[in-house]
This record gives structure tokens, sequence and C-alpha cells, in this order.
């Protein structure tokens, strides 16, 4: 479903500011793999997640989705492909809106002959459906404004609406962090809860080294812009925090810095 082969990124080559943010990234995910994603400060997690949703071109190597080279396919065309939920509970819904507007802005994204806005009743009955499916009580309040839900209830919609597009990978960049942690762990099952019903092909990353654990059949570490541990479906059920510190300390040398909420 997800393949990169080689994929290599530097920021302001040939500069002083020369950054080797993604060092020949080699990964592969089958359909319905949930890969978490842990690794320090700058170790170029979201700019792996820029690559596959094309808001950045690789310097070489290449990205297959669902079998097709999309490397030098821009972002607005490829985003049929993609879901994403942002750390910023803000960035992924339209504040002015209602939450059937952002809804069905969503749903029409993908479809080829619907009214931009029009909602008929059928549609607004699925909304609700959806809605309800967050346990959030927002199947009744369709026409309340965006701008004034909670941090939570907007990440949960904004979850809801990456589904909308059926899309072939579902990219999560840090999308409970900026949560209190009733709320986060709150998102967290929803997560796994839609990545379950739709089956989506998932890579989540996390600071959280306790939820990289819980959720998800396969994990990778990334550093300094390299995968530098990839754990699989079996030996993911046995690991613990205090293995995966271990571990980074045997591959690099060094303690990591455990740094934000890495154990929390
Ligand atoms: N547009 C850019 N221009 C220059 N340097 C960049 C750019 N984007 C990222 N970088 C650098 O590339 C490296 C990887 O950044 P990236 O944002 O991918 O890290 P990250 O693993 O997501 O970190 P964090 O956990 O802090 O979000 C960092 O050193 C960063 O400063
Ligand atoms: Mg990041």
């Amino acid at each position: 479903m997800l393949k990169l082969s080689d994929v290599h990124k530097i920021f302001n080559e040939g500069t002083v500011d020369e950054k080797i943010a993604l060092n020949h990234i080699n990964l592969s995910l089958k359909k319905g793999d949930f890969v978490t994603i842990i690794g320090s400060n700058g170790a170029g997690k979201s700019t792996l997640m820029n690559i596959i949703s094309g808001l950045l071109t690789p310097d070489s190597g290449t990205v297959f989705i669902d079998g097709k080279n999309v490397t030098q396919i821009p972002e607005y065309k490829r985003s049929k492909l993609i879901g994403r939920v942002f750390q910023d509970p803000m960035s992924g819904t339209a504040p002015s809106m209602t939450i059937e507007e952002n809804l069905a802005m969503a749903y029409s994204r993908n479809k080829k002959r619907t009214l931009k806005f029009g909602v008929t009743s059928k549609r607004r009955e699925f909304f609700r459906e959806s809605l309800a499916t967050l346990n959030l009580g927002l199947e009744d309040r369709l026409n309340a404004k965006v701008g004034l839900l909670s941090g939570g209830e907007r990440q949960a919609i904004s979850l809801l609406m990456a589904t909308f597009t059926e899309p072939a990978i579902l990219l999560l960049d840090e999308h409970t962090a900026a949560l209190d942690p009733a709320r986060a762990q709150l998102i967290t099952e929803i997560t796994k809860d839609i990545v379950e019903k739709f089956e989506l092909t998932t890579l989540m990353v996390t600071h959280n080294m306790q939820q990289a654990l819980d959720l998800g059949n396969r994990l990778i570490m990334m550093d300094k812009g390299q995968i530098i541990l990839e754990v699989n479906e079996e030996e993911k059920n046995d690991l613990t925090i205090e293995r995966l510190l271990e571990e980074f300390q045997r591959i690099r040398g060094e303690k990591m810095a455990t740094d934000r909420t890495l154990l929390a």
C-alpha cells in the first residue's frame, strides 16, 4: 500500500544550515498496517509525513502509494489517497463553518458530482450516524460552529473527515499532543476504533511511548533522519518502554533524550 525506497531529503543543501532530514529511508506498509513512529525532536518524522503527503518532494528516492509511483505528484493531486490529522486542532477544520458544513466539504472533496455545500437529508443522516460513533454527542450539534468546539472535539471531527475520502493512507502527526491527558486518551480510543473499522493503513507519529506501544501492529524508531529500529507484530506485544530505551542506547551508544512527553 505504501513503499518508500531510498528516500533522501536535505534542507538548505550546500549552506551552513544544511540538514539531512531523511537519510536514505526504506519503509513498506501492507494494507491495514498501523505503524507508530517515535523519535526525538528533529528526527525527521514530520518530514517523512510531508513527503508521503506530497507537501515535500524528496531529493532522491521513490514513493509508491497503492503500487503507483507518486514521487513527483503534487499534494493536491494525491489528496484523494491521503487522510491527514495534524497536531494543531485548529488546522484540520474550518472554525467559522458549522460541523455539518465541515463534514459536507470533506465529503464532497472526492465525489465528482455533488453540490458543493448542499446537504441532502440522506447525507445529513449519514453525518449524524458517523458523528454518533464518536460518542461525544456531536450528532445533536450539526449547526454548531466548529470554532466553538474543544480541541478534542475538533480532532475527533478531523479524524472522521479523514475517513470520508476512503484514503489509501492515514497520516497522524502527534494528533493528540495538544490535548489534555483525558482528551488525548479519548482521541486515542477513537483513532483505534476508526482505523479498525475502516481498515486504514496508518502511520502515527507520537511522543508518547506508551501510546506507541498500545496502538498499531508495528513500531519504528527514528533518529537523525534514519529508521534505527523496526519492531514487527510479534515482537511488539512483548515490548516495554524500558526495552525501547535500552534498544536506543544499544544502537546509538548514548541515552535517549527523553524530551517532552516521551515517557508520559
Ligand atoms: N522546511 C524546512 N527547512 C529547513 N529545515 C527543516 C525544514 N523542515 C524540517 N527541517 C529540519 O529537518 C529536521 C527534521 O525535522 P522534522 O520536522 O521532520 O522533525 P520531527 O521528527 O518531526 O521533530 P519533532 O518531534 O520536533 O516534530 C530538523 O532538523 C528540522 O529543523
Ligand atoms: Mg514533527
